[in-house]
């Protein structure tokens, strides 16, 4: 697949996020989707204690899986498949043009109807803007009524210390609309949440934060603290 590299850096640059529009096919994500999709109806038919199955407890509804962390961890190959492959790896370098690293992976999983809101926040990384990003594949179609992602375009640039009110949509934001396939790419440092599912469909993504080299080891020689 060809990247417009120029088009993706420089939307990077200014507004914080871009998108690989149908980068997967639907054969490349047939088997994530059912392995993934047999994850949750397991923890909720088996009732599994996993400390990786991050959820919360809504009153009339039980527990809500929200999150399945630690995702390159034996959850199932075909994920790491998907994840270390080739195609995403050398998109990710392209992008980057730099050595990088995957820090986080995990399932972000929004079920019909009872996926809650994530609160207007940024990414708890401690690095510039315009250095790590987290790159979501969309399992399933996003839009606003199943609890898309929403941006302040630009606001990857705001100093650290700029207040971010957690339960207001800012002036300016933008509901990212995706296709089941596409990756959006995003700034750990822009503002950023999403809304409730109220919808009928399910909205899984997984989310990758890739890291350039240099960072990780000016972390691990103490110049860059984690957080
Ligand atoms: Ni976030």
């Amino acid at each position: 697949m060809e990247l417009d590299r120029t088009l993706i850096k420089t939307e990077l640059l200014l507004k914080g996020y871009s998108k690989l529009s149908q980068f997967y096919l639907e054969d490349e994500l047939a088997s994530v989707s059912t392995a993934t999709a047999e994850m949750i109806n397991k923890w909720y038919e088996r009732n599994i204690e996993d400390s990786d199955y991050w959820n919360y407890t809504w009153e009339g509804h039980g527990r809500v899986l929200y999150r399945i962390h630690n995702l390159e961890r034996n959850k199932h190959p075909s994920i790491n498949e998907l994840c270390s492959g080739q195609k995403l790896l050398k998109a990710v370098s392209e992008i980057y043009g730099d050595e990088v690293v995957p820090t986080a992976h995990a399932l972000i999983i929004k079920l019909p109807r009872i996926g809650a809101s994530v609160p207007w926040h940024r990414d708890p990384v401690n690095v510039p803007a315009g250095c790590v990003y987290n790159f979501s594949i969309f399992l399933d179609d996003s839009y606003p009524a199943n609890g898309c992602l929403e941006m302040l375009p630009g606001s990857h640039w705001l100093p650290p210390e700029f207040p971010v009110d957690r339960d207001r949509s800012p002036e300016g934001c933008e509901a990212v609309v995706s296709k089941r396939g596409d990756i959006s790419i995003h700034d750990v440092r822009i503002v950023h949440g999403s809304g409730p599912s109220t919808g009928d469909s399910m909205r899984r993504s997984i989310v990758i934060e890739f890291c350039p080299k240099w960072i990780v080891d000016a972390r691990s020689r103490g110049l860059i603290s984690q957080s």
